[in-house]
């Protein structure tokens, strides 16, 4: 008999409500209560989805002091440290919402809170889970490419920049590179085995978020829209990655994946204005290599599936509590992510290269 496995939901804004969409589909999960700080707001959330057996909170702690197995985290990047922590230290799995944190020293504490607890911190990012991104690195893997010696990544929006917490540095760390950036961050690294950083040169900059014209919150965005870094890997890798919420451009570019044999070309699927940048469905992929002596270029089919990426995310978790598998996408994986980006913004500030600082 499949073991139920009970949930619990912190912080019941916009993105919970897909988290709550995907564990109701799943027979064996009982969402137990959901924690909001907003006063109100987790009862009118547990109310207006009929969840009549979900106690609802406004401290997470409280949440936490159920018999739960789980926990999502679905908080803005502030709240995702302490609401982590403590639910590690409660004895909970955590499905965490990506970014991971807002400062390196965060993730580190997460990551060690995790260790501690003997629980799984997973981070969510869905386009792990479509099939053209494991292809993506399986060709990267498959040696077809040589030895990569260059990835180039990223993207940008013509337009396309948030506001409320997300352009508030304490609340969300950093800007586009945390937002969107992360998701063509984890595809390149996730392809390339997540190789250790070491060196980071980069430039940021927020001409349209502190414009008027183009953001109503001008006065209070404190974030990058734009940011280029250049970083060192070992074994002689280096990473192009650009970012942008917003600019004069159609696109920043495809990923790419320039090997010794091979390369391989990534483009994100549609086009728009908030479609030039990689934040999650393979647009096309073209791999790039000599035939008969010949440069020769092919198309490789991507699949198509119809896998609702968010479902994958979440049932995977439900699947590593119940099973007692490993974390789908540790959170000490994803720690590299948190120190390139703290990496890049203390290199553009400094205005030089600077060292990626690992805890290991
Ligand atoms: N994976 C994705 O596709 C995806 C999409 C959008 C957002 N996100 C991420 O999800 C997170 C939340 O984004 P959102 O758009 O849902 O934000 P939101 O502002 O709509 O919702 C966040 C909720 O958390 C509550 N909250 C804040 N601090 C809390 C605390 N300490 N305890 C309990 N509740 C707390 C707020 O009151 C709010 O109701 C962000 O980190 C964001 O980056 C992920």
């Amino acid at each position: 008999m499949i073991k139920t496995v009970r949930i619990g939901i912190i912080g019941s804004g916009g993105i919970a409500h897909a988290h709550i969409n995907q564990y109701k589909r799943l027979p064996n999960v009982q969402i137990v209560g959901v924690a909001d700080v907003v006063p109100g707001k987790a009862k009118q959330f547990v109310d207006s989805l009929s969840l009549t057996d979900t106690q609802a909170f406004e401290d997470h702690r409280k949440l936490l002091e159920l018999d739960l197995d789980g926990v999502s985290i679905c908080t803005p990047n502030v709240s995702h440290h302490v609401t982590t922590v403590d639910a590690l230290r409660a004895g909970k799995h955590v499905l965490l919402e990506k970014p991971m944190s807002v400062t390196l020293a965060e993730a580190v504490d997460m990551v060690k809170a995790t260790k501690e607890s003997g629980k799984i911190l997973t981070i969510g990012f869905q386009p792990r889970y479509d099939p053209n991104m494991k292809l993506v690195q399986d060709i990267v893997q498959s040696g077809k490419l040589g030895k990569v010696y260059y990835v180039e990544t990223g993207g940008g929006r013509r337009r396309g920049m948030p506001g409320g917490t997300f352009i508030r540095k304490d609340l969300a760390g950093a800007g586009a590179m945390a937002d969107i950036g992360c998701y063509s961050l984890d595809m390149a690294l996730n392809a390339m085995g997540y190789p250790r950083p070491l060196t980071v040169s980069s430039f940021t900059s927020n001409h349209f978020g502190t414009n008027k014209l183009y953001h109503p919150e001008a006065d209070r965005f404190e974030v990058e829209d734009f940011g280029v870094a250049m970083i060192r890997f070992e074994n002689d890798l280096v990473l192009q990655f650009k970012i942008s919420w917003a600019m004069h451009m159609d696109t920043l570019g495809s990923t790419m994946f320039l090997g010794t044999d091979g390369g391989l070309k990534v483009n994100p699927a549609g086009t728009g204005n908030w479609s030039g940048v990689w934040d999650g469905k393979v647009g096309d992929l073209t791999l790039f290599h000599d035939f008969m002596g010949q440069p020769t270029s092919t198309p490789i089919p991507i699949i198509e599936h119809t896998q609702d990426l968010f479902f994958e995310k979440v049932r995977d978790f439900v699947d590593a509590v119940s099973e007692g598998h490993p974390a789908p996408i540790p959170g000490e994986q994803i720690l590299i992510q948190q120190a390139i980006i703290d990496g890049v913004l203390r290199s553009s500030e400094l205005k030089r290269e600077v060292a990626i600082e690992l805890p290991y």
